[in-house]
């Protein structure tokens, strides 16, 4: 029978870790090579502090700013975050009209900071439906940091991982009716190379903001492993401290894929 009782569920590796309060005490393979974020909370924010809910959207681009500063400087490999989904075409039409201009606006002025920061830009999701401006200064950003070195910032952007599956399907199907491959060559990394994020490491940790315990349709393929932290601190309050939490306790996980523990 199942148990709660936490002695005889506690992770094994717990007892054994040191004490690391901060990041810069860890040694770089204890990192993530990739972090995803599902932000979440932009609303219930503003809404909190009596505000409309597109200031929480406004706000939020602040702590993207500051988030993806603080990951390239500990130099993640990759960090992915989720900033339309594409259920979110759900919602009123000048909320959806409002995130399209401030994605506009954030791809124009984070252009020093990416640069700076040796950045390169990746998106992931739909273009259908995008305004033609947004995709511009999208595709200005992209091409303009094609040859940075550092960490790779990835946007999902109108993005579903059943759409994105259901593509990749599709492609598969196409080429096997054309000739140009066996069924049986599909294989997961066959699979995983029609996906959006072809040739990207899968996100060893998940975090989401404003404590919701669900992963809305994002990289269901990905995070097959992905260690999950979820932080009631809603989006616009996420920092480098929350940040720093995050991978600390990632550092901490005993992650098996389906093995034994090695601690
Ligand atoms: C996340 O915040 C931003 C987007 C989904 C675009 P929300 O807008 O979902 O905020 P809540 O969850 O309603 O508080
Ligand atoms: C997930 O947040 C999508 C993004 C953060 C872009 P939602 O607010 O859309 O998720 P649900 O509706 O609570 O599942
Ligand atoms: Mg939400």
């Amino acid at each position: 029978m199942a148990t709660t009782d936490q002695s005889r569920c506690s992770n094994a590796g717990d007892a054994a870790q040191p004490a690391v309060a901060v990041v810069a005490d860890l040694p770089r393979e204890a990192l993530p090579r990739h972090v995803a974020i599902i932000m979440d909370g932009n609303g219930r924010w503003a809404q909190a502090q009596g505000l409309p809910r597109v200031e929480g959207h406004r706000q939020g681009v602040s702590s993207v700013r500051r988030t993806t500063e603080h990951a390239a400087r500990i130099g993640l490999e990759q960090l992915t975050l989720y900033c339309l989904s594409s259920e979110n075409w759900r919602r009123p039409a000048a909320e959806l009209e409002f995130l399209m201009c401030l994605l506009e606006k954030y791809m124009i002025e984070e252009r020093d900071l990416i640069m700076r920061e040796n950045i390169r830009v990746r998106m992931i999701g739909r273009r259908e439906g995008l305004p033609a401006s947004t995709l511009a200064e999208l595709d200005r950003t992209v091409e303009l940091s094609r040859g940075n070195t550092g960490m790779t910032l990835c946007l999902a952007i109108n993005y579903g991982a059943r759409d994105e599956i259901a593509a990749a399907a599709r492609q598969l199907a196409e080429d096997v009716g054309s000739g140009t491959l066996e069924p049986a060559a599909i294989d997961e990394a066959c699979f995983a190379s029609k996906l959006s994020t072809a040739g990207m490491p899968d996100p060893d940790l998940l975090i989401r903001t404003a404590g919701e315990m669900r992963v809305s349709n994002f990289l269901l393929w990905q995070i097959s492993y992905a260690e999950i932290w979820v932080t009631q601190a809603c989006w616009p309050e996420f920092d480098e401290a929350l940040l720093e939490e995050a991978l600390v306790d990632f550092a901490r996980r005993d992650r098996r894929f389906g093995g034994l523990s090695t601690t």
